[in-house]
């Protein structure tokens, strides 16, 4: 049993997610996380939303609200989403709360005091016509790095790399199209270049591991040649005051600096709302303890190097020492699990041109699982993956409904019919004992892949066997078992079918929870054979700090009646009623329908 951290990536507050954000952090880490659960680890699955920093800004802008009325709202519908798509966190919370706050104050003083955090006069960009601060995001020029025309004053999209407005060719306002001005500022920057050995050494361990995906550590240790000291400054008056600079309203920490600290901060506000406020170090101080990281590609270089480097420096583990703050020594991640970018019928996704599906709509059409399971099978795990309305419908017919979910409704229909309860099984046969047993070596091939939270791999494993106890009914035909001499073979064949069904539910179970638990109540089962994450308004713990909330929803679970990655021999004399069906068949008019809803 290990303690594993699940974190996984922030989604901005600054508009409801999209299905690309869920394929990329969503789907994976709540997969991986069910998984190492059932396998008997001790998880600890945080994020929240992202609520600082001009992508909130900008948005709150264009819409003609604060800031924090935008966050709100747009935290309450992720927030639902993500619940409804049933991703099991411990803790869902947000970045504007007190707790937060303080931790990453703490954070910052620390890195401050051991030496990591140095002042330095800088160009910081204003409209010329307004005489406002151009925020990073409002900037937008072409890439010196890569050429892309198209490259923001903070990142550029195109090679990934961050960028400092004053980087950029041809800067040009985003909001106007004049030239912004440079003049000075000082902002305090962390002192990369003095950690970059110590996160050399880290990232040669990590790649010796050998468990990272190629792209992300090559990557990482790609962007670690060209390391320089990055802002963590911004002139921006919405975001966690800078400690020391309280006075200058007009200054915050930047958002990413932040963010990142939200797997502390939420793993720390977790424990607390347990009554157990030192909990959360058993994932963070304890050097067994693993973190797996979960994102899409554009947020690499926070997870491989800022945050790594914040954590270093709070340690005082760079070349100008120190030592560590209250937190103690934090565990570096064990793995940044990054996956690729998913366009939609070829195109990228662009909320502002309507190229979208979001979530909620999804939801709301074909609920959780249709989508999981697409995300899954075809999600961009390890290269970039296109959805297409039409693969999508494809894959839900054939493989969830004519697939697992005929499996499902065969086999409980025939025990409905012949016996109305789970029959005990004569004499076995060798094809009997040869489907159990392909079964039960499901359990370790599939484990095996999701222990390296191999998705596609995992699910296709999964579906292979279902195909197995599929071609059982059909090589033992027992629906052609009428005459009373075969009642013990049917007996027979039907138990030894339902204890596949019930493992196979086993074996989808991270990827299919919503489903699993109809096929759990098809086999009879009472309540819920795993637990589903739910929505809880709490109170603010520590009213007066943070943005002001006074109560906000988070998302939380109990999820220790997680079942075990194990067979579990189903029960004789268990009642079987007629099944409804566990998925629905789509018309193929459902792909016109969504094409033309995407205009
Ligand atoms: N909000 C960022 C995005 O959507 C992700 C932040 S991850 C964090 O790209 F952990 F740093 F918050
Ligand atoms: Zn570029």
């Amino acid at each position: 049993m290990t303690h594993v951290l699940s974190a996984v990536a922030w989604p901005y507050a600054n508009g409801p997610r999209h299905i690309g954000h869920v394929a990329g952090f969503g789907v994976p880490s709540d997969v991986f996380s069910r998984y190492m659960r059932m396998a008997g680890h001790e998880v600890l699955m945080v994020s929240g939303t992202d609520e600082h920093g001009t992508p909130i800004l900008v948005a709150a802008d264009q819409q003609g609200v604060t800031a924090r009325d935008l966050a709100d709202k747009n935290n309450a519908v992720i927030v639902q989403d993500l619940v409804d798509l049933g991703l099991s966190y411990d803790l869902f919370t947000r970045t504007t709360t007190g707790n937060h706050y303080r931790v990453v104050q703490e954070m910052f003083r620390t890195c401050h005091a051991n030496g990591y955090m140095v002042e330095r006069t800088t160009q910081s960009a204003i409209s010329p016509s307004t005489g406002r601060t151009l925020p990073d995001r409002y900037i937008e020029g072409t890439c010196p790095i890569c050429g892309y025309p198209e490259a923001r004053g903070d990142q550029c999209d195109n090679c990934g790399n961050q960028l400092d407005p004053t980087d950029l060719i041809d800067p040009r306002s985003k909001i106007n199209g004049e030239t912004p001005q440079f003049v000075e500022t000082q902002h305090y920057f962390l002192d990369l270049p003095a950690l970059a050995g110590a996160l050399g050494e880290w990232l040669d361990e990590r790649e010796a591991s050998g468990t990272w995906r190629p792209n992300v550590i090559k990557f990482s240790q790609n962007i670690l040649e060209e390391i320089r000291p990055r802002a963590m400054t911004r002139d921006i008056d919405w975001g966690i005051p800078v400690p020391g600079w309280e006075d200058q309203p007009t200054k915050r920490l930047y958002v990413w600096f932040d963010a990142v600290i939200g797997y502390l901060s939420a793993s720390i506000e977790w424990a607390r709302r347990l009554g157990e406020p030192d909990r959360w170090r058993e994932w963070w101080n304890d050097g067994s303890a693993e973190a797996f990281y979960f994102m899409g590609k554009d947020n690499i270089v926070f997870h491989s190097q800022i945050w790594p480097a914040e954590l270093l420096a709070y340690g005082g583990k760079g070349d100008r020492g120190g030592e560590p703050g209250e937190y103690g020594e934090l565990n570096l991640p064990t793995e940044v699990v990054s996956s690729e970018f998913m366009t939609m019928e070829s195109k990228q996704f662009s909320t502002s041109r309507g190229h979208v599906i979001l979530v909620g709509d999804v939801l709301a059409r074909y609920g959780p699982d249709p989508l999981r399971y697409f995300i899954c099978a075809a999600g961009p795990e390890t290269s970039d993956a296109d959805f297409t309305w039409s693969e999508f419908v494809q894959r839900n017919n054939s493989e969830l409904v004519a697939g697992w979910g005929n499996l499902v409704n065969r086999t409980a229909t025939m025990l409905a019919k012949s016996f109305g309860e789970i029959p005990a099984a004569g004499p076995l046969e060798p094809v009997d004992e040869a489907v159990l047993d392909a079964v039960r070596r499901g359990f370790d091939s599939v484990g095996e892949a999701l222990g390296r939270h191999r998705l596609r791999a995992g699910i296709s494993e999964a579906m292979r066997v279902v195909g197995e106890v599929n071609r059982y009914l059909t090589a033992t035909e027992p629906y052609k078992m009428k005459d009373e001499s075969q009642r013990e073979r049917l007996a027979t064949v039907l138990h030894v079918a339902a204890q596949c069904v019930s493992d196979c539910n086993t074996l989808l179970a991270p990827f299919l929870p919503h489903a699993a638990n109809r096929v759990h109540a098809v086999l009879g089962g009472e309540g819920e054979l795993v637990p589903m994450p739910l929505v809880e308004e709490v109170d603010e713990l520590d009213p007066g700090y943070g943005a002001g909330l006074t109560t906000y929803p988070v998302i939380t679970g109990d999820y220790s009646t997680t079942p075990r990655w194990e067979s579990r021999a189903v029960v004789v004399g268990t009642p079987i009623g007629k099944p409804t069906p566990v998925f629905t068949k789509l018309d193929p008019s459902v792909v016109d329908e969504e094409l033309a809803r995407l205009g």
